[in-house]
């Protein structure tokens, strides 16, 4: 059972449990690519993806889903990343949570690169702009890692993590802040809006407070989720655990 609400043109969907969102989430990203063989797809990572991509590989296995001539590209990936951690890069993630086990191409997957950042934004002009754009957000209402006061039109560049981030990946770091990257590479907010179709999905009641400030529908750049309010195709997709109202 879901419920859907429409809030000026952002979409709401409010799933009963997390796994429905990662399904429906999952869903959407199998259905795009049955229907264009040859999509530009945008993906995230974090704690909110790892179900979703397992449902999507469960889909196309079962389905048979061909994903051979798809080209993706991801939001960011940590910069200056210690060797100790390198199963915790973004490479690795996707590798590991997807990629392995589709048969995607590898040379039509691509990550913002550290050296020359704004290629990435080229690349994706080049290759026909972002189809389907997944989103997770920070507790601090980053989107991709565009942290609090990104510009609007910032491009794919280097950043300094925020504390509150540094803080929320140290789950993927031995709980330890100090083993957690200080800075990543990130897709611009300027990126971001030019896609088609934007998917947010936001599991958790601590992502609350980040989706009440998208959903007054009004951008405010110390939460950069809200750049939303100016794509005309945005889903957001919540579970019963985020109160919105
Ligand atoms: C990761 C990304 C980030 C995460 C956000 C939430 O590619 O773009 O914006 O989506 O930090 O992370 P989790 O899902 O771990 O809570």
């Amino acid at each position: 059972m879901k419920k859907t609400r429409k809030i000026y043109q952002l979409k709401l969907i409010t799933h009963k449990t997390i796994s429905d969102a990662e399904k429906a989430v999952a869903k959407i990203v199998c259905a795009q690519v049955t229907k264009n063989k040859k999509s530009i797809l945008s993906l995230a990572t974090g704690g909110t993806f790892v179900n979703v991509y397992k449902y999507i590989v469960q889909s196309a296995n079962k389905h048979k889903i061909d994903f051979q001539n798809i080209k993706t590209f991801n939001l960011d990936e940590y910069a200056n990343l210690d060797k100790r951690f390198i199963s915790e890069s973004y490479h690795s993630y996707m590798h590991n949570n997807l990629f392995k086990h589709l048969n995607i191409n590898a040379k039509n997957t691509h990550f913002p690169p550290a050296i020359n950042p704004t290629s990435y934004d080229k690349a994706i002009d080049k290759a026909g702009g972002i189809d389907l754009q997944l989103l997770g957000i920070g507790h601090n209402g980053h989107i991709a890692f565009n942290e609090p006061g990104s510009l609007l039109t910032s491009k794919t560049r280097k950043i300094n993590l925020t504390k509150d981030t540094i803080k929320a990946n140290s789950r993927f770091f031995d709980n330890n802040t100090s083993n957690v990257p200080k800075q990543a590479v990130t897709m611009g907010l300027a990126t971001i809006l030019k896609a088609k179709k934007h998917i947010l999905l936001a599991t958790g009641q601590a992502k609350a407070a980040a989706i009440k400030k998208l959903l007054l529908n009004k951008y405010d750049p110390r939460y950069p989720c809200t750049a939303l309010v100016y794509c005309p195709n945005v889903e957001i997709h919540i579970d019963e655990s985020i109160r919105v109202s």
